[in-house]
């Protein structure tokens, strides 16, 4: 069973980040859950998983995933804040790095082991695609409602939907590491 140990160790230097202490143990602790529902034994277990099924991701796991857009939406973030004499809107780092955390923790519960070394999609996420059950584990979790629409609208469930600057942000780091792979995968991918 994968402990809260396990996982503040696995993402710790995107958890040490988050400056809140609660909102850090509720990252976690939506993480745990989504663990626990989804009936992972080990981060071994996890890093099989690609972390999408709608495109081959050349090895790419869901662990190397997560923390590529959360570092990635961090630095859109930061890179503004360093440049621009005047920054439009607030940025919350803290939000910014939560949501980078539990944007995809819903495939925790969309995507179950195979039995035969694969993995396949669950009922839960025929029903509920990742956005959906990763706001209502983020939200059995009390994470706010800010933190909620970055996991709820990151994706296309969030198309033309209203959206705070964190979620706009872990959006364009998620699609910069999705996008290049479909091209690739469909030839359009200069090499
Ligand atoms: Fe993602």
């Amino acid at each position: 069973m994968i402990s809260k140990e396990d996982i503040a160790k696995k993402f710790a230097s995107q958890l040490e980040k988050i400056s809140n202490q609660d909102l850090r143990e509720k990252v976690v602790e939506t993480w745990y859950a989504a663990c626990k529902q989804g009936g992972w034994e080990s981060f071994e277990e996890i890093e099989r998983m690609p972390f999408t099924m709608l495109t081959d991701t050349h090895g790419v796991n869901f662990i190397e995933h997560t923390i590529a857009v959360t570092e990635g939406a961090y630095a859109l973030g930061k890179s503004q804040v360093a440049t621009y004499k005047k920054l439009p809107y607030e940025i919350d780092f803290d939000r910014l790095v939560a949501g980078g955390i539990l944007h995809d923790v819903g495939k925790l519960v969309e995507t179950i082991k195979d039995g035969k070394g694969g993995f396949v999609k669950s009922l839960t996420g025929k029903c509920t695609r990742h956005p959906i059950s990763g706001t209502v584990l983020a939200d059995r979790a009390g994470l706010d409602d800010k933190t909620l629409n970055t996991i709820a609208c990151h994706a296309k469930e969030g198309e033309g939907r209203p959206q705070v600057i964190e979620t706009v942000l872990i959006h364009q780091a998620d699609f910069a590491t999705f996008n290049p792979l479909v091209m690739l995968n469909g030839g359009k991918l200069i090499t």
